[in-house]
Formats: C-alpha cells, sequence, structure tokens
C-alpha cells in the first residue's frame, strides 16, 4: 500500500513499511541513473524505448534466450550492424535493475582506450567486475593489446565464476571473435569457451538504425 493510500482511505500504515519502500524506491531510482549515466547518450534512449516488435518477431530465438537468461546468466548477442543487439541488451539490463540489481554499460572501443591510459600510469579504467549485470558491447571490434586481454579475460573467468550476468554483443560470432582477440590458438580456445558458457544467439534483420540508407 502506498503512502498516499494510507493518508487517503485513513488506514492503520505501518511506517516501516512505508520506510522499506520509500528506500526501495530510491535504491531502484539511483541504480537506474547510474546504469543511464555509463550509457553514451545516443543509447541512453534504448532505455525508455521498447524494441520494435519485428526485432523480437524475426529473432525468436534471441527473445526466447532473453527471457530465460538468469541474475547469473551469460548471453552473447550476435548478428550484423543495426539489427537491435545493443537495444536488446539495454532493455534486458533495465529489466534487472527492476529487479534489485546494479548494472553497467561499457563499449569495448571506449573501455580499451581507458585501460590504454591506466597502462601508461593514468587513472585505473572502471571495474567491470563489480557491477551485477554487466553490457559489454562490441566484442571484437579491436584487437586488444597484451595488457587490455589481460583485462578482457580477468573480467569474462572473474564474472563467470562469480555467477554475474553478462552480456556481450558482437557482430562476429564466438569462433569467430576468439582469433580476432588472440592469436594465440589456446588463448583464443579459452575465451571462445566462456563465451559460448552461456546461451549464444545470431541476430537477424535489416541494418534499422536511424539514417541507414534503404
Ligand atoms: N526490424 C527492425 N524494425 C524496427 N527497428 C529495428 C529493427 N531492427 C533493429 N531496429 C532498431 O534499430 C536500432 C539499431 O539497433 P542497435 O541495437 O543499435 O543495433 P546493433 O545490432 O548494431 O547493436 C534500434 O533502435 C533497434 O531497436
Ligand atoms: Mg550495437
Amino acid at each position: 500500500m502506498s503512502l498516499y493510500a494510507c493518508i487517503e482511505r485513513d488506514t492503520p500504515c505501518d511506517p516501516n513499511e512505508i520506510d522499506r519502500r520509500v528506500e526501495a524506491g530510491i535504491a531502484a531510482q539511483q541504480r537506474m541513473d547510474a546504469f543511464l549515466a555509463s550509457l553514451p547518450p545516443r543509447y541512453r534512449r534504448y532505455a525508455t524505448t521498447p524494441v520494435a516488435p519485428e526485432v523480437l518477431a524475426t529473432n525468436t530465438k534471441a527473445r526466447a534466450a532473453l527471457q530465460a537468461m538468469t541474475p547469473q546468466g551469460f548471453l552473447y548477442l550476435t548478428g550484423d550492424p543495426g539489427v537491435g543487439k545493443t537495444h536488446l541488451a539495454v532493455r534486458q539490463a533495465v529489466n534487472l535493475i527492476r529487479e534489485g540489481f546494479s548494472a553497467q554499460f561499457v563499449d569495448e572501443v571506449e573501455y580499451f582506450e581507458r585501460v590504454f591510459a591506466e597502462f601508461g600510469g593514468g587513472r585505473p579504467a572502471p571495474s567491470l567486475i563489480a557491477p551485477d549485470v554487466l553490457i559489454y558491447d562490441d566484442l571484437g571490434k579491436q584487437k586488444p593489446s597484451d595488457f587490455a586481454l589481460q583485462k578482457l579475460y580477468h573480467m569474462l573467468e572473474m564474472r563467470w565464476s562469480h555467477e554475474k550476468a553478462t552480456i556481450i554483443t558482437s557482430n562476429l560470432t564466438p569462433q569467430a571473435v576468439g582469433p580476432r582477440i588472440s592469436d594465440d590458438p589456446a588463448v583464443a580456445a579459452s575465451i571462445v569457451s566462456r563465451l559460448m558458457a552461456g546461451q549464444a544467439v545470431g541476430l537477424r534483420g535489416a541494418d534499422n538504425r536511424p539514417g541507414s540508407a534503404v
């Protein structure tokens, strides 16, 4: 019962229950604000805009994978640019935030820049271990340096072993992304194995990013 309902109906209210609800509401808003702050402006609107019904209708496997995803799960979304990977990932994170989890978005290109700065003695790159839910966007866009590869591997291993929800998007399949990340076949194989340890689904569709030529 809301505080307003208590007042309006003159119903006896449990002040502790009201406090709990107010605090839970504030905490949820703080989690959402932190997540929105981690999103680039263009993707911020994905958090508040439902995914186009066509995307879900075309990609029934992705839809099922999202529904089946647990707050401990790994989900790998692959497909051509503009099919809706990032939008789906952001909306899934919003669902998990509503369930009480914290979430963070990181784009690989930007993350590697931060890692490069850290390697050069600058501020540490953000921790990708701490959030309950991580979206790692556009894996395989860049070849990582040795230091970035260490960080990436550490992130995958820690998040997997600590059962933390991780959504990875990429234009490449896990099998194709492995050799792009590392020339060492053993390292590439162990990365692919972690990427495929949860659910991996391919998305189909046209490039629907606004401004795409038709
Ligand atoms: N078949 C579709 N119909 C309508 N909108 C779509 C369709 N496919 C993708 N979109 C929209 O196009 C935009 C680009 O999606 P985005 O998630 O950024 O693509 P990417 O797969 O490159 O990450 C999003 O707003 C997404 O919902
Ligand atoms: Mg994307």
